[in-house]
Formats: C-alpha cells, structure tokens, sequence
C-alpha cells in the first residue's frame, strides 16, 4: 500500500514524464491581493497567467500539490469538518496546469491514465460528470468533453451536472469555465447492488465522493456578471489530496490514513479517550452516540490543527480582523470542541504541534523551522479563549439563575448573541450548557442578532469596483527601479465607490510608481503633461501592477503623461526600508539565527521591523543592534541589485528568504554588503542616504513576536532637535546650569530637605491647634465640645481631630470646619464611649450635615469627612453637626 508521501511524489513524476515541471506550492495565506485572504484552489497562484496579464515563459505545463484553506468566501467547507469524514479546513490539492497548451482532450486522457494504469484504480468505480449548460448564460452542454470521455468509460457512467456543480467559479468574479469531476465509488459489492454508483454521485454519501475536478478556463467572471472569453485556454486541475490517499489505503474516512492517524493517536494518548472509526450516522450529519461526539471532536482537531499551524508558518498570526480572525475562529472551533468532547480543560493543541511536524516536516520545511514560534502562539490563544470560556460558562450561569427565578424555560437570542459576540462562544455551546440544565435558546433571535450584525458590517465596508475601461491594450511595465519620472498613456481605468465617496484607479502603459507591497507604502506624485496636471494620491499592487489612485480623471484620457513620483518622499520610504534590511541583519547578529522577519512597514517617516524573539530584547542588546546598523551606514555600502536571477542563483547568493512569502522562479535580490535579502522593494542606492538610525520603541505583539520602531535621516534629525530643546529649556530652568544633572540633584536634595521642613512645621502647627481647641472646649452635658473653621489642608484636619481623640481619651466631640483652597471640608471625630453609649453615628450624621455646603461624604461611626461646594455655609454646617449629636 501507498503510504501518503509516496502517493503526492508519484502524482507529481507521472506529469513530470509528461513534460510537466514540478513547482512548489505558493503559501496558503495571501498578502497582496484585496478580494482573496487564503489559497483556496491551485490555480490562485496563477491567476495572472490565466487572465492574460502575465506571460507563462516557456513553462506551460506545470505540476504541484498546493496548501489551500476553505474557510471563507465562495469556498467555505467550515461547518462540514469533523462532522464528516471527506472535508477539510487545510487540504492538499494535486494539480496539473496547461497554459496554452493541450486542452480538454489531453486533461481527460492524462486523468485516466493516471488514475488507472499508474493507481489501478477499478475503471468500474469510476463515474464522471460533464457541464450540462446553462441557457441563461448562453452556454451549451459540453459535448466536448463528453465525448472524450466516451473513450474511456461506458456511457451510464456519464452524468450531466449543473453549474453549481460542473461550472467552476474562483468567486464573485475571474477566471472560470466548465468542470468535469471524477467521482470514485467505494461502497462494498453488496452495497453497490442494491443501489447503483451513478444514483449516489453528488448526492452526499461520504462512500461516493469526488476526487478530480479538471476545469476548462475560459472565461472571465465580470463585476456586472458577464462572461468574456479568456485570451487562452487553460486546464486547471485539481485533485483532493486526503481523498485519493484514503481511496487508495482502502478506508472510509480520510481521518484513518497515515495522514491523520498519528495526530489523532495522540490525541488519544494526551486526553485518554479512544477514537471509535465512527461515521456519523445522524440527519445532517449530526451525531448521535458520545463514541460519535468523540470522534468527531478529534476530527476537528486533528483538521483544525494543520489549518493554524500552517497559517501561522505563513505569517498569519491570529487576530481580531481578516485572515487572522479566520485563523482565531478556527482555533476556538478546535478549542471548544477539545474542552466540551474531550474533557481538555487546559490548552491542548500545541501540544500536538510535534506530533504534525513529526509526519509533515520533511514535505513541508517551514514548519520545523517555526516549530518553537508556531507553539508558542498556539498556546497563548489557548489560554486566552480558556480564560473567555470560563468567564463565559460564569456569565451563561448567571442567566440561567434569571430564568429559574422568572420561571422560563428559553435563553433569549440576545444573551446568547452577546455569548457569541464579546466572550466568543458559538451558539451550539450556549445550546449544549444550556440543554444540561434543561433549557432551551432562541436561535431563531440569536440570528437575528447576527443578521443586524452582519448588516451593521456591510453597510460599514461596502466598497464597490466598477469594471475597467479600457484605452488602450496593453499590459504594464514597471520603471520604478530605474526612474521617477516616465512618460506613459492611460490603458485602462475603473471607479470604486465606498458610501458616498468615490476615487478613480488607473493602470498605466510604463510607470515608475510603486504600489504598496511587502510593508512599504506606495508612492504619490502627479501625472503631468501641458494641459493638465492630475494628483496621485496614493499607489496600491493588485494583480502585479501599479494601480495609481487619483480624486479626478484627467480631461483627456488619450493623452500623453509625465508619470512624475514625489521624490522627497520616495527617498525618505527607500532609506526606511534599506534600513529595515540592516536591522534584520543585526538583530540576527546581536540575538542569534532564530530571528525571523514577521512583518514590516516603512512609510516615509517611520518603520516599524516584526520579528520572532522570545523574550524582551534587553537595553544593551538593542545599543549593540543601533552601532552595528549604523557602522554599516558609515560604511556607505552600495545597493548590489540583482534583477531576475533564479531562484537557485539567489539562494546561492545567501538571500535571506520569508516563509510564507511567494516567490516566482525569477526574482530580486537586495544586498548591502553583509545584508543581503528577496526583495522588490525601493530601496537607496547606498546605506549611507539612511544618514543615522535609532530606535525609539521595542514592545511585544503577540506571543514570541517582538517589535522594534526607529526612526532614520530626517526623522532622526527632528527628533534630536525636540531633545536638544528639551534640555535647553531644562537648563534655563536651573540659571543655565552646565552640569545638569548635577543642578538637578541638588535641587532635589534641596526640595526634600524643605519638604521634611514643611512635614516639621505643619506638625507644629497642628499640635499649637489641638492644645488651643482644648483649651476652648465647651462642655455640655459632661461632654467636650471642640468646634471650630480652620484654614486646614484636608489631611492636617484629619490629623488635627485623630491628636484631639489622642489626647482627651474620652466624652469628645470634635468638627472642623476647614476651608483648603475654595473647597469647604467638613471632618467629625466622636471618642469610642460617644459611638458605644450615646449612639452617635459620625458618617450617619456628616451626611446630612453635608447638605448645608452642598456636598456629601461618609466613613465610620467615630470619624467621617465630607466635602461641598459652598465654603460660606461651613460654620453652619459644623453647628449642624453639634445639634444631631443631641447632647
Ligand atoms: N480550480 C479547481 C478547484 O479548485 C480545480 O483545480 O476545484
């Protein structure tokens, strides 16, 4: 038998012997492009190609496994996994392209060829679908490709499809085309009996399930819904991975191949519950039995696992919005499921993390190189979304108490929706606490809730791409490296609308504007000719080229144009970013290899360098990082660009590389003597235009990522300045003093000795008081009155009162009235005996005393201070406070 491995390297030769080239899978996280977060089919890398923007070269028949997630978007299989034995967040898909080259016929007889004389898969098991039209569109039945098939297969194993299923759509708009699928039958004979294959296809039986999808590209999904023909044609094939491996291991379930076995055995060593080889058997997949909930839980694990790990190896880490809330969701999917089903009440999944590098690491190295920082994020999600939970059982607790004491039976959706929202709890583990205890919830409310939600979201982002226009034909040469100015003409525009604002986007034919891409933002500048001059407001990458954004079109949009960048600027971003190459370089120096790039942006004032450390990068270590970057900017090492190298040439040049990042067979590479990087980035011709380098700010992003922001050239001039000023004015504060700090700690010395001064005096002083206020006193009923209106601060009142309690010991009722700045204080002392045997309450009786200088207080029986408003009304407010004492 096969073993996985062994199944994905000989996919990949059968093509290569059939002149395809082998090329590596682009990362599952995409960085660059606005209507796509995650890889979700193989033919994402190759969009540009397909669509006619770039040119293949001479490799037009290529062959690669690829990374994709389908957990958004058009391709969403999220609620599916786990709950079935054929689904997958993160999956492998086998794919073999033709840019060009064969077509409809030679993707059909490649396929069979594979499947059965190199798989020896039964041709009896094997069904196939063809496009069955789709008159709204214009479009015929693909007879073509039908009969092709009949080559091959008996024609009841031949089955029209429609365009849900045999008409493939990338999303909303792009390339597309009809579908063939191939769909294996694995049930026993006895089964295969009684209801024949072809009934089954499509139909959801987890034993009759497809495994190929060739796809004909040859259209263009426009933003008005249209359909333009693509400039060639193209086969974009895509094999489930897992699928085919679990067809050819002869199981029922893709979790019991050597994909996944090992995962989920340790699953079962870590949490002591035995996997059962279930497949569920309720309604909608729903499980029925505990062994199924299990089972099912350790599914999503064990899938959800391979998801995050990926992701985070690609440079996603969990977050709060996009790509990485997908990541974070899928991470709480699992988390949940391990803490409801598997009695894993601490975090867990990063504890399987070795297990997956163990079986995945060889194929795919970015994983045991972050091993260590793909654990440590993992982790501290889990801890945190464990902290919510409880806090959210805790809340969850609370009303289910109001229910008991109102006597309903039903959780209504808003509590459930304010689960969900702020603690994170989906709603069917609301519904399952809930169900313990005998209550049920309104969903029907709760998605409501979400609705308006989901709605409140829409209205907020609804950005609307018209199409373009096109001016002329043509496609887009970038000059930026060379130039900053360049005369070019308009090929196509389009208007984006988002609320009641509105920009326009333009490509042009040459430009040397650079879009924003790899964390350094784009440039602006002007297009100018002498009619006109229209302002670029800002540069963004889509699809590999500039798109200039500008508030109005020019009048005359067949012109020609100076394409001219705000040099200033540019410089100012080019010098930011050679020097984030130099931080990299030092940081790997001064901290060791284990330093990874994890983000970056430049812009023309600051940069801002993301990278995996472990702990926080001490104040020596970051002095060590600022010499060494700066002696290489004193050193004025020239730009050494090398431009379309092979990748092979680059990695021999030491280029350092970023996982998660895609590159093409050619590329750029960036050097400064010792610092030498991949990179399409602006940068300055030699380090010295950096002028001086120094850090300002080295904080933590998330687990294991530290952050470093510096300032370079004119930045840093400017803020040597603020400093410079600073301490002018501090030392024009100490009569122009040359040693500063020696002025300052003198004047310190000083202002402690006159503080003391002061304690010393105002003791006094309260002492003086205290002695006269005795001598004062009135006695009333055998009772010492002290009461006076004193110039006080409010702690020598208090200190005042605590020295008259100290001194008369018993049968004392004290009140100063204190009258501090423009605030009047009330403070009350009454001895212990007055509190035990007369009754008195001081914080009972300054409360309504308080109300005569318009203010309140409180405190304890025997002393109480309040404060007001109205200092005119203290000496009655003090007299208040003798009458409630009712002597
Ligand atoms: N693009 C098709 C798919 O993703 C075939 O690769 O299914």
């Amino acid at each position: 038998m096969m073993t996985a491995n062994e199944v994905r390297e000989s996919y990949k030769k059968f093509f290569e012997g059939k002149g395809h080239k082998i090329v590596a899978s682009a990362p599952m996280v995409i960085k660059d492009d606005p209507t796509l977060m995650f890889t979700n089919a193989g033919m994402n890398q190759w969009k540009d190609i397909i669509l006619g923007t770039k040119d293949p070269g001479k490799d037009i028949r290529r062959v690669d496994s690829q990374k994709c997630l389908r957990v958004s978007g058009k391709h969403n299989d999220l609620e599916e996994v786990g709950h079935d034995t054929y689904h997958h967040t993160m999956f492998e898909m086998l794919g073999n392209w033709s840019f060009g080259d064969y077509f409809k016929e030679g993707a059909i007889d490649y396929a069979w060829e594979y499947l059965v004389d190199v798989l020896h898969l039964n041709p009896d098991d094997l069904y196939v679908t063809v496009f069955e039209g789709a008159k709204e569109e214009g479009l015929a039945r693909d007879d073509e490709a039908a009969g092709y098939w009949a080559k091959h297969v008996a024609a009841d194993h031949i089955i029209d499809g429609n365009k849900h299923d045999n008409f493939w759509e990338m999303g909303d708009t792009g390339p597309c085309g009809p579908c063939t699928e191939i769909h294996v039958d694995s049930r026993t004979p006895e089964e295969k009996a009684k209801v024949p294959g072809r009934d089954l296809v499509n139909k959801d039986n987890p034993q009759v399930i497809e495994i190929w999808n060739l796809v004909f590209m040859q259209y263009n999904r426009k933003a008005d819904g249209s359909l333009a023909p693509l400039p060639m044609h193209v086969i974009d094939t895509g094999m489930g991975f897992e699928r085919l491996v679990r067809m050819l291991q002869d199981k029922h379930s893709n979790y019991d191949t050597d994909i996944f076995q090992p995962v989920i055995k340790q699953i079962e060593a870590l949490s002591g519950k035995r996997y059962g080889f279930t497949t569920p058997t309720g309604p909608n997949g729903e499980c029925m039995s505990e062994q199924e909930k299990t089972d099912v839980a350790m599914r999503v694990v064990a899938d959800h696992l391979r998801a995050v790990a990926f992701s985070i190896a690609d440079g996603q880490l969990p977050s709060n919005a996009k790509a990485g809330y997908v990541i974070r969701r899928i991470l709480r999917r699992a988390v949940r499921y391990a803490y409801t089903f598997l009695g894993q009440k601490e975090a867990f999944l990063y504890r399987l993390l070795p297990v997956l590098v163990h079986e995945m690491g060889q194929a795919y190295p970015e994983l045991p190189a972050q091993q260590e920082l793909i654990g440590r994020v993992m982790k501290e999600e889990e801890d945190s979304f464990l902290r919510t939970l409880e806090k959210g059982i805790n809340l969850l607790n609370g009303d289910m108490d109001e229910l008991k004491a109102h006597g309903r039976s039903e959780l209504d959706g808003v509590s459930a929706f304010r689960l969900f929202d702020t603690y994170g709890f989906p709603l069917d583990l609301t519904e399952l606490i809930c169900r313990e205890y005998g209550y049920t919830v309104d969903e029907k409310g709760f998605n409501e809730e979400m609705a308006k939600q989901k709605a409140r979201a829409r209205n907020a982002a609804a950005v609307e791409n018209g199409d373009w226009e096109i001016i002329r034909d043509g496609e887009q040469e970038f000059v930026g490296y060379d130039h900053t100015e360049y005369s070019c003409h308009i090929l196509r525009y389009r208007k984006v609308t988002q609320k009641k604002s509105f920009h326009f986007e333009l490509v042009l034919d040459r430009t040397p504007f650079y879009g924003e891409m790899g964390g350094q933002v784009g440039d602006q500048g002007a297009l100018v000719n002498d009619d006109e001059t229209v302002a670029i407001l800002d540069t963004k990458r889509e699809n590999n080229q500039s798109i200039h954004i500008v508030g109005e079109l020019p009048k005359d949009l067949k012109a020609e144009f100076m394409a001219c960048v705000d040099v200033e600027k540019r410089n100012a971003s080019a010098a930011n970013h050679t020097a984030t190459h130099l931080l990299d370089y030092a940081l790997k120096q001064v901290l060791g290899d284990h330093v990874e790039q994890k983000g970056s942006y430049v812009d023309p004032t600051t940069l801002r360098f993301d990278f995996s450390h472990f702990q926080k990068v001490t104040d020596e270590e970051l002095r060590r990082v600022e010499r060494l970057v700066n002696r290489l900017v004193r050193e004025d090492l020239p730009l050494d660009e090398h431009r379309d190298i092979p990748l092979a040439e680059a990695r021999q040049l030491g280029a350092v590389a970023l996982f998660g990042e895609k590159y093409g067979d050619k590329v750029r590479v960036v050097r400064f003597g010792p610092s030498c990087e991949f990179c399409g980035g602006i940068h300055a011709k030699s380090t010295g235009r950096i002028g001086f380098f120094k850090i300002i700010g080295e904080s933590s992003v998330a687990a294991g990522i530290r952050r470093i922001e510096a300032l370079t050239g004119q930045a840093c001039e400017d803020a040597l300045y603020a400093l410079q000023d600073t301490m002018t004015d501090l030392r024009a504060l100490f009569n122009n003093a040359k040693d500063l700090k020696a002025a300052l700690v003198k004047y310190i010395g000083e202002h402690d000795e006159m503080s003391k001064e002061i304690e010393r005096f105002r003791a006094q002083t309260v002492e003086r008081t205290k002695q006269e206020l005795l001598n004062r006193a009135r006695l009333v009923n055998g009772v010492h009155v002290v009461k006076a209106v004193l110039p006080l601060e409010p702690a020598d009142a208090k200190d005042l009162v605590f020295k008259l309690r100290e001194s008369m010991g018993e049968r004392l009722v004290a009140v100063i009235g204190s009258t501090a700045g423009d605030k009047p204080l009330l403070t009350v002392m009454f001895s212990d005996d007055m509190v035990k045997d007369h009754g008195l309450d001081a914080g009972k009786i300054i409360r309504e005393a308080a109300r005569l200088i318009k203010g309140g207080g409180g405190g304890q029986p025997h002393y109480a201070q309040a404060g007001g408003k109205d200092v005119d009304a203290i000496g009655a407010a003090v007299d208040k406070v003798v009458e409630l004492a009712h002597l």
